[in-house]
Parts: C-alpha cells; structure tokens; sequence
C-alpha cells in the first residue's frame, strides 16, 4: 500500500503538553492521517488531505481517534508467561517466579514462541515499539529480533547480563561472555531494518564490578546505542546496593564510576532516588521510565512525576513485574499514582507519556511518537466507545480530552480497533 489516507479523529502533539499547554496539541474531529511509502506524509483536516491526495486509498475509521502507536520504554518479554504472579515482592519476586522462567531462554524454540505471543500481544494492545530486557542467553535476543524484523516494527532490546552469585549459577553470564556476546548482537541487529541494540546490565546487584566495566566499555564502543538498567525500586533493594558497593556513593553511582551513566542511558524506576543522583542524572541528560503497574503491583512506590520538569522520563509496562501488557492501563495507573502524589496528570500528558514522551525516552523523537510530516507512520486506532461503561461515560463528554479519559481509565485491547506497523494495517496479516 503506497499512498494511503486513514480516516478518523485525530490529536496531533507538537511537544509535550505538561510543557506546551494543552492548547498546543490539535484536534481533528474529522481527521486525516496521509501515509506514504510506511512514512505520515502529512496530518490534520480530512477534507483538505482528501483534496490534496485524491489518488490516494481511503481507509475510514468513523469516530475513532488516531494516535501514534504506543511505546513501551521498558519491558522484560521473557516474562510474558509469568505476569500476575501473586503476593512478592522486588527480591523474592525475582528468585521465585522471574528467573526460573528466564531459564528457559537458552531454548531458541521456546524464545521463539514467547516472542511471537509477547508481539502479538503488545500489538493487540496498541503498543507498536518496546525497549525490551531479554535474558543472558543470545538467543533470547535473536528470537526477539527476528519477530520485531518479520513484522517490520521498530523495536529495541539487550541482552541481560548478570555475572555475581546473587543471581543463580544457570543464569549467569561472565564479563567477558557478557561483552563478547552482547558485541556480536550489536553487529549483528543494531541499525537492521527498525532495530536497534540497547546495553543492558540488569541492575547492579547482579553484576560484578567487572562486568560493568566491561559493559562501560562496550556502551564506549557503541556510543550511538542507549544502555538501559534498573536503579532504586524499593528501598530493600537500594539497601542491598549500598551493602554490596560499600565505596559508592549511591547507587547511581555503581553505574557511573564503571562507564555506565550518559545522555544515551535509561534508568528504570528510579522512586528511591537520592538529591545527588538527580541532580547528576539531569546534568548528563540521562533518561527515566515510570513503570507505574509495575511499581504498584511489587509495592515498590510511587514514583515523582515532577522529576519531568528535569529529565526525559518515559512510560513503560515493565512487564511481567507489572501487571498489564496495555498502555492504556499503564496511562491509568500513572494517573493514579500522581493522584496519590496530590498531582492530577491531565489526559494530553498521559497520551504524551505513552507516545512521544516515551519516544524521547528512547532518544526516537524524531522518528516515532507523532502524527507529523516525516515520522513513520506506527498507529493505534482506539474506540473510544468500547464497552457500556465506557461508551455511558464517554455521551457525557464536552471535549475530546473528557471522551478519551474514560478510554485511557478503563480501555483494554477490546478499545484497540486496528494497528499500523509502518502504515501497514496489521489486522491484513491476521487474515
Ligand atoms: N530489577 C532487576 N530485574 C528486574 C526485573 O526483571 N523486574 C523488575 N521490576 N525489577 C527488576
Ligand atoms: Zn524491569
């Protein structure tokens, strides 16, 4: 499909609206995205697009609000068939249920079919790019790379790497195996088609000083890579942190004294944090992701949705450890935890969040995340009368912001009515 023109509402953002004013994002009541070549060849009114392209197919979805797709800056797929494990927390939670499951990995079949039920759940939930862990094996990272290039999507991923005893001996990797490995995924996937190799050390309770020096100088040697980790999720863990660095600083610090903190880095979580780590984390511009599901759901915390007035932060599942695949849930539980902050986070910022706030997260914010000329055209078509709740909410509403927050606080997939993967309808696949 060449030249194609998608009918529907749209809301095209030039910015973020916590920053812009909510005036800044348009609203299309009768819009258009222009698709060309996978590529938004323009946005806005139906009529002037209509006009403009007349030889162009019409795709029309009726009342339905078009969006970019939705970005998940931080998700774990190998735990896809664990999520909704019940009743631990951070540490146990990990022992008992995360890593048994990613000892699996080593199976290319079983990565294999994990990676194509994890895509096809994040598709049917609108979600069109994640920045995914994988697990130490090489082969968790092939598996999800040859899915995300079969269906053409932009998608990132490590693989995991953890070396210390703290992680049990049929996942560890070593310092050396943990660069070596990971170098040759680079070469091997980074900048093929939409994908791209992220440096993943899981977080440093798992590896030696070693290793994450060995990741500082790999992340040296791929500068154009981001590197993504985890940092102060609950208080035990950062406890646990200062017990095994004693020298350090703070946690932050475990990362930056072995080359691992850079304007290219994503830090996931981030709730503990100290003033000095945040003060630092802003002065190289580094990146955070909220994972609010996440972080209710293991009871870790309610995350400071004011660290966006000095960072980048994104949005993110963080699947299996949170309980949804959805980025509408994710949206309603950070407008949750905010309420629980005394913040209400207004539905342009919670739309933002998941899209070009997650993009720039990413350090993808001028290429995903928009509806605007030049970026590819990855978007989700949303009902925003999906179900009776839903749908009797929604007759009272005044504007387009008040029909969409009933959508982001209750919508599942059953809001999802199509997806398009680089302007590709990706329902055409399913038939
Ligand atoms: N910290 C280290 N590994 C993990 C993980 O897999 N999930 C979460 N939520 N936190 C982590
Ligand atoms: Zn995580």
């Amino acid at each position: 499909m060449r030249d194609c023109l998608i009918l529907g509402q749209i809301l095209a953002f030039e910015g973020d609206p916590a920053q812009l004013g909510v005036g800044s994002v348009r609203h299309d009541r009768r819009g258009a995205v222009h698709v060309r070549d996978g590529r938004i060849a323009a946005a806005g009114d139906a009529d002037r697009l209509r006009a403009a392209a007349p030889g162009a197919k019409v795709i029309d979805h009726g009342d339905a609000l078009i969006l970019p797709g939705f970005i998940d800056a931080h998700a774990h797929y190998p735990q896809t068939a664990i999520i909704a494990s019940w009743g631990k927390r951070l540490i146990e939670w990990l022992n008992t249920y995360t890593f048994p499951e990613e000892g699996r990995f080593g199976d290319p079949d079983y990565a294999a079919r994990i990676a194509a039920r994890y895509m096809d759940l994040v598709l049917a939930h609108g979600t069109t790019t994640v920045a995914s862990y994988c697990t130490i094996h090489p082969e968790s990272a092939d598996a999800y790379f040859a899915e995300a290039q079969r269906r053409g999507m932009r998608m990132l991923a490590g693989k995991t790497c953890m070396d210390r005893d703290t992680a049990p001996g049929f996942l560890r990797d070593s310092a050396q195996s943990a660069y070596d490995d990971s170098a040759a995924l680079i070469d091997r996937w980074h900048g093929m088609d939409r994908l791209s190799y992220i440096v993943t050390p899981r977080f440093s309770p798992t590896s030696t000083e070693a290793q994450l020096e060995a990741l500082g100088a790999l992340w040296a040697a791929h500068p154009d890579c981001l590197m993504q980790t985890h940092i102060s999720e609950q208080v035990d863990e950062v406890d646990w942190v200062k017990s095994l660095y004693p020298t350090a600083r703070d946690y932050l610090d475990t990362y930056e004294a072995h080359g691992l903190l850079g304007p290219n880095a994503l830090f996931g979580h981030a709730i503990h944090l100290e003033p000095r780590e945040i003060d630092r984390l802003a002065e190289v511009d580094a990146a955070l992701v909220h994972c609010p599901t996440s972080n209710t759901f293991i009871g870790s915390g309610l995350f400071d949705m004011g660290l966006r007035d000095r960072l980048r932060v994104g949005l993110a599942t963080d699947t299996g450890g949170g309980s949804s695949f959805s980025m509408l849930r994710t949206m309603a539980a950070a407008y949750e935890v905010a309420q629980l902050r005394g913040t209400a986070l207004h539905p342009s910022e919670l739309v933002w969040l998941a899209t070009g706030g997650s993009a720039a997260a990413l350090r993808l914010g001028d290429r995903i995340g928009r509806l605007a000329a030049g970026y590819e055209a990855d978007l989700v078509v949303l009902d925003l009368a999906s179900t009776p709740a839903i749908a009797q909410a929604v007759a009272r509403a005044g504007d387009i912001w008040q029909a969409v927050f009933p959508t982001i606080m209750m919508g599942d997939d059953r809001a999802v009515t199509e997806v398009y993967v680089a302007g590709r309808p990706v329902s055409a696949g399913r038939d």
